[in-house]
């Protein structure tokens, strides 16, 4: 069966109004409608408690590494992303990128020798998805150099993910008027990403 694993990051203080909640929503009752038989695991960010590596417990995960122990509990969020067959990921622009828990799943994601390794040329991914798509909301309008797409979009290939595609609903809070009616916009676009994902 396809999984699917989205990515919720969408860490929000408007709670279920969160508009980057909406994006993925828009995707997932697409992608749903488009391949009901799909399999949908979702990792919610702000509930997995994850702590950022310290020296010593990147010592530990090395040493396990190093004896081939991936079947270790932290391995675990690695190996759900490796075999994934598609993944969505989301969260709000925070702050040029997205909100700090991200950023720590991104580490915990990031194992070498599991979901990329090294070769004479560098990096090579090791991931089994097809498809990466990452959908953000922001208050400011989309830059060619806004930083959540593009690292996204970098960590696709690093892990061997050959198709990325994005959206993202940006000048959210530049004129609060104008804001349902880029919501929507955004919102179209999402829902024909995950009809076609
Ligand atoms: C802590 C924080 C940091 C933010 N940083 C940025 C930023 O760097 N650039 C930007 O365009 N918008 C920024 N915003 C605005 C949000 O990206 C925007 O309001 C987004 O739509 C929020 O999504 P939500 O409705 O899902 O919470 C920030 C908002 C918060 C709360």
């Amino acid at each position: 069966m396809e999984r699917l694993l989205f990515i919720d990051g969408c860490v929000s203080q408007r709670g279920p109004e969160s508009r980057t909640r909406a994006l993925a929503e828009a995707f997932l009752s697409a992608f749903r409608e488009t391949r009901p038989e799909a399999e949908i695991e979702t990792v919610r960010l702000e509930e997995l408690g994850l702590k950022p590596f310290t020296p010593a417990a990147l010592d530990e995960r090395d040493a396990l590494a190093s004896i081939g122990a991936f079947d270790a509990p932290v391995f675990d969020l690695a190996r759900q992303f490796r075999r994934a067959d598609r993944i969505v990921a989301a969260a709000p622009f925070w702050d040029l990128s997205f909100p700090a828990v991200m950023r720590t799943y991104i580490e915990h994601i990031s194992a070498c020798g599991l979901c990329y390794h090294y070769e004479h040329d560098g990096c090579h991914g090791d991931c089994g998805a097809e498809r990466l798509a990452y959908l953000t909301t922001g208050g400011d309008f989309e830059k060619p150099e806004s930083l959540g797409v593009l690292y996204w979009k970098q960590l696709a290939a690093m892990f061997g993910v050959p198709r990325f595609d994005y959206v993202f609903a940006g000048g959210l809070d530049v004129d609060p008027s104008k804001a349902p009616e880029l919501m929507d916009a955004a919102c179209e676009q999402a829902r024909a990403l995950g009809r076609d994902f």
